[in-house]
């Protein structure tokens, strides 16, 4: 069987067997409900490859794969919150089913049992694996609020956007695959290759989801379509939309219209922004951007004395991370 589906599948078992708590079950439910509701488990199986990379024991990065998928899960429990949306794997969020507050210190709770989970690794690494887990927390929270401070802002460039996605959401894939790599042995620059290959996955899959902020199969996809339009993200798809219109004077003054709308009907902001995007190729631009990162992930790939075989197999799941659909 395929290396990254054993993975998946050992990692789904391990948490359908872990217990968070009971009382008072406001604050242990929506744990219970997040982390039983699937997802596609892919930091948990980056620590894993990241370990099985180096010929690691995997059922050693357990404990700290179950971390990043319960410090992953609370950063999910607190986006919707911040990002107001109603779905999260085609179920109620959290906030929805029960309320902001609760979220939120569910949230904190989750965030602190992964610290404790991470902590059961017993090995000589562990003080590293602490240093690469918080670094990436607090670089996860940077991005997160950039994120929320770009809504308000109409002058955010490509750059800041990469910088921002960098934060959010791509130094986790990256941190993911380094923890593994440590636990596996890997020395520390190989330890960091793997680490930045990660992060340039991590772009494109911050880019992908974007993508399918809009395009996805909503049923699939299982979050709101068009939240981003909704919500004036600076996505890479907004950004070049704008800088695209630039040159259409009637493009470019809907756009600013939709942007700056006070009140406006959603299904029809969503629908208008989506047929300015079509019309300008904008998804066709957004892969191309995707693509860039994905050949640079491969160049630190590269730069690791290993097993081709074992370069491949990372190669053939990276692959399928760019045309997911959910
Ligand atoms: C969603 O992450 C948040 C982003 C960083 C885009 P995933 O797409 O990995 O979500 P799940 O865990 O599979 O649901
Ligand atoms: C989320 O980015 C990144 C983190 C949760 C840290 P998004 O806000 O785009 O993620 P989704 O689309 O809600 O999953
Ligand atoms: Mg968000
Ligand atoms: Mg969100
Ligand atoms: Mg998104």
């Amino acid at each position: 069987m395929n290396t990254f589906i054993e993975y998946q599948k050992q990692i789904e078992q391990a948490l359908k067997n872990k217990k968070y708590g009971s009382n008072p079950k406001e604050l242990y439910e929506p744990i219970e409900y997040i982390m039983s509701l699937g997802g596609k488990r892919l930091r948990p199986v980056l620590v894993f490859a990241g370990c099985g990379f180096f010929d690691g024991d995997v059922s050693k990065a357990l404990y700290p794969a179950l971390a990043v998928e319960l410090f992953h899960n609370f950063s999910l429990v607190h986006d919707d919150i911040m990002d107001k949306a109603p779905l999260r794997r085609n179920k109620s969020t959290v906030h929805k089913k029960w309320n902001d507050n609760v979220a939120i210190l569910s949230g904190d709770a989750m965030l602190i049992k992964s610290y404790q989970e991470l902590c059961k690794y017993e090995g000589a690494v562990l003080p590293q694996l602490l240093e690469i887990f918080s670094d990436t927390a607090v670089k996860v929270c940077e991005g997160q609020q950039q994120d929320m401070n770009y809504e308000h802002i109409q002058t955010v460039t490509i750059g800041q956007y990469l910088k921002m996605i960098e934060l959010k959401t791509a130094v986790l894939l990256g941190g993911s695959l380094k923890i593994g790599a440590l636990i596996g042995g890997a020395d520390e620059k190989s330890a960091q290759n793997l680490y930045n290959f990660g992060k340039h996955i991590g772009l494109a899959f911050q880019l992908q989801d974007d993508i399918l902020d809009v395009y996805a199969d909503a049923e699939k996809f299982g979050k709101q379509k068009g939240g981003d339009i909704a919500a004036n993200k600076k996505t890479y798809l907004l950004l070049k939309a704008v800088e695209m219109a630039e040159g259409n004077r009637y493009m470019k003054e809907e756009l600013h219209q939709w942007i700056n709308a006070p009140h406006f009907d959603e299904k029809e902001k969503v629908e208008a922004v989506t047929a300015i995007y079509n019309f300008l190729n904008i998804a066709e631009l957004a892969r191309a951007e995707m693509k860039k990162h994905y050949s640079t992930a491969l160049t630190f790939l590269n730069e690791i004395p290993a097993d081709e075989i074992k370069k491949q197999q990372l190669i053939n799941f990276a692959d399928s991370l760019m045309v997911r659909e959910v």
